[in-house]
């Protein structure tokens, strides 16, 4: 029987989902391991397979104490937290849990361009603040108009797509920038390819969809946010180090943007203190896909993954396939 072990909580439905194709497995139902203790764990026992999550850095290290690991299943669509060169160097295949959360992480956000457009939160912490003295043409929380407004999105993915397609309904002007054209997704979206630099030039709301990967760390530098229109809004759901904070504390301290919502933070969960301090950004704490139903489908989903591959076949979400010419 293979033996399974998951780095922390998991749905029972998942749990279950297991025990019906005979997977033995061990759950951390404590919090987050160190790497020393991930590693002693790995040790300890022969496991085929892993399921981890986003936060759990699988790195050379990692894998070497596991040495008879077939499959990482990360419950991610991102999967930068794992070292696929040595996963494939060893053979085992890394899976992720695309589509399922796409349209979830696409409300969300449209949620924060809404929220940091309208000051939402600010506003909301006005009234419980017990400030609000009655309405008023010169309110203290006047906004910016969404409608009509241009949008530039950074990744045209799924959910870069998924967002492009909500604009629509807000009557954007969508513009996006990816490393690859695609001009009938471009047709069906009415979505304009434009070059990285004219994006940040033009647009009034600028929404971040790319993994990371060595190439988008710091894509958002001083120099991309002294490029951007001045008062526009940055809206970051996908990875934390693809904006220099350091950089986007500045260009918002100095009024060069307007503000910020931000899901994903630089060394999360750590969040860069003058971030705190400023109203004008919307600091969430990494929910992006955080539904009931989109997290249980992508535990589900992450399940079908270590299951396929311990059987012996090609998973449906294999990420690093060149590991099937090894
Ligand atoms: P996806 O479908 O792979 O979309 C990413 C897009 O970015 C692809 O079109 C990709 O092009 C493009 N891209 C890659 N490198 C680029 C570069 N250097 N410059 C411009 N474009 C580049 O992925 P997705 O499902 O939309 O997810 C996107 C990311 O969102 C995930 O990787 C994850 O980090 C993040 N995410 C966060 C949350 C959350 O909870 N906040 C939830 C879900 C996802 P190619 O396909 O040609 O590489
Ligand atoms: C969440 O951030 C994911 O990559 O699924």
């Amino acid at each position: 029987m293979p033996k399974v072990y998951i780095t922390r909580r998991i749905f029972p439905e998942a749990l279950e989902a297991l025990k019906a194709e005979g997977i033995e497995f061990e759950m951390n139902e404590g919090p987050q391991l160190t790497k020393a203790d991930l590693r002693a764990k790995l040790k300890k026992q022969e496991w085929e397979g892993l399921i981890c999550l986003l936060t759990d850095r699988i790195d050379r290290e990692v894998l070497e104490a596991a040495p008879r690991l077939k499959v990482v299943a990360n419950v991610a669509v991102g999967y930068d937290n794992i070292d696929l060169v040595a996963a494939t160097a060893r053979g085992i295949m890394v899976t992720n849990t695309p589509g399922v959360l796409t349209e979830t992480t696409a409300d969300l956000a449209f949620a924060l361009i809404l929220s940091v457009a309208r000051r939402i939160v600010e506003a909301d912490r006005f009234v419980r603040a017990g400030k609000f003295a009655g309405w008023e043409l010169l309110q203290p929380h006047l906004g910016v108009d969404v409608y009509g407004k241009i949008l530039g999105i950074v990744g045209f993915g799924r959910i870069g797509r998924a967002v492009a397609r909500r604009a629509r309904g807000f009557d954007m002007e969508v513009l996006y920038y990816d490393e690859l054209r695609d001009e009938e997704a471009e047709r069906e979206l009415a979505a304009k390819f434009v070059p990285f630099e004219e994006l940040l030039e033009r647009s009034d709301f600028i929404s971040i969809h790319v993994p990371l990967t060595e190439k988008t760390r710091h894509m958002f530098d001083a120099n991309a946010f002294q490029k951007m229109k001045k008062g526009a809004c940055l809206i970051n759901t996908a990875r934390g180090p693809v904006v220099d904070e350091a950089a986007l504390v500045e260009a918002l301290k100095q009024g060069k943007i307007r503000g910020a919502g931000l899901d994903v933070y630089e060394e999360e969960p750590r969040v860069h203190p003058e971030l705190l301090e400023l109203e004008n950004v919307v600091l969430l704490p990494h929910i992006g896909s955080a539904t009931t139903e989109t997290r249980l489908k992508m535990a589900l989903m992450a399940v079908e993954n270590l299951v396929t591959a311990l059987r012996g076949r090609v998973p449906p979400n294999l990420v690093n396939r060149e590991v099937l010419s090894r």
